[in-house]
């Protein structure tokens, strides 16, 4: 992504790092970047006890409390000060969609935590591809593609 941004920016001639400065600049979407890896490093997380790569299935609810506090910060993520980064336009043209879509994330989390207390395999997994297909439903819309 780096690489393709930096191959972008020397095509139209723009100061890749100017452009990596003015984002980095902006406090609230430095703080949606941190809140949306957060989430992102507790997927990787609970996919490495699912996928048994670390023996650690009682930690697989902790993850799932984790993920399901911080998705409940999601809707509150898209401040009119915040425009910009990879956050398409549109994400502010239609407010109550993109609340619609926080709070899938939100049920979805919610979801895997009663699966991850239960404890079933099975249903954890199904859980956890639900909860990722709530990320990727709005990104679909809403985020610039990476590659
Ligand atoms: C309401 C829509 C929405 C939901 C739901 C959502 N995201 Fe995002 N996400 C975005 C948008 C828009 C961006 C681009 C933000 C930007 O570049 O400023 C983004 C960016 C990201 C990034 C890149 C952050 C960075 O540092 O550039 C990660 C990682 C991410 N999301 C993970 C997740 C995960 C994991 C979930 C599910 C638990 C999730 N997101 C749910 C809209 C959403």
């Amino acid at each position: 992504m780096l690489i393709r941004l930096t191959a972008v920016c020397v095509a139209l001639a723009l100061p890749f790092g100017a452009i990596a400065h003015e984002n980095q600049k902006n406090p609230e979407i430095r703080y949606r970047h941190a809140i949306m890896e957060t989430l992102s490093n507790q997927f990787v997380a609970m996919g490495l006890i699912l996928q048994a790569k670390v023996d650690r299935p009682d930690e697989m609810a902790v993850n799932a409390r984790a993920l399901a506090e911080n998705v409940r910060l999601i809707a509150g993520l898209f401040p009119d000060n915040s425009k910009g980064a990879k956050a398409l336009p549109l994400i502010w043209d239609e407010p109550e969609k993109v609340a619609q879509a926080a709070q899938r994330a939100v049920d979805a989390a919610d979801a895997l935590v009663a699966a991850a207390t239960d404890g079933n395999r099975q249903a954890i997994a199904r859980a956890f591809k639900a909860a990722g297909d709530s990320c990727k439903g709005c990104h679909e819309r809403y985020k610039e593609a990476d590659d």
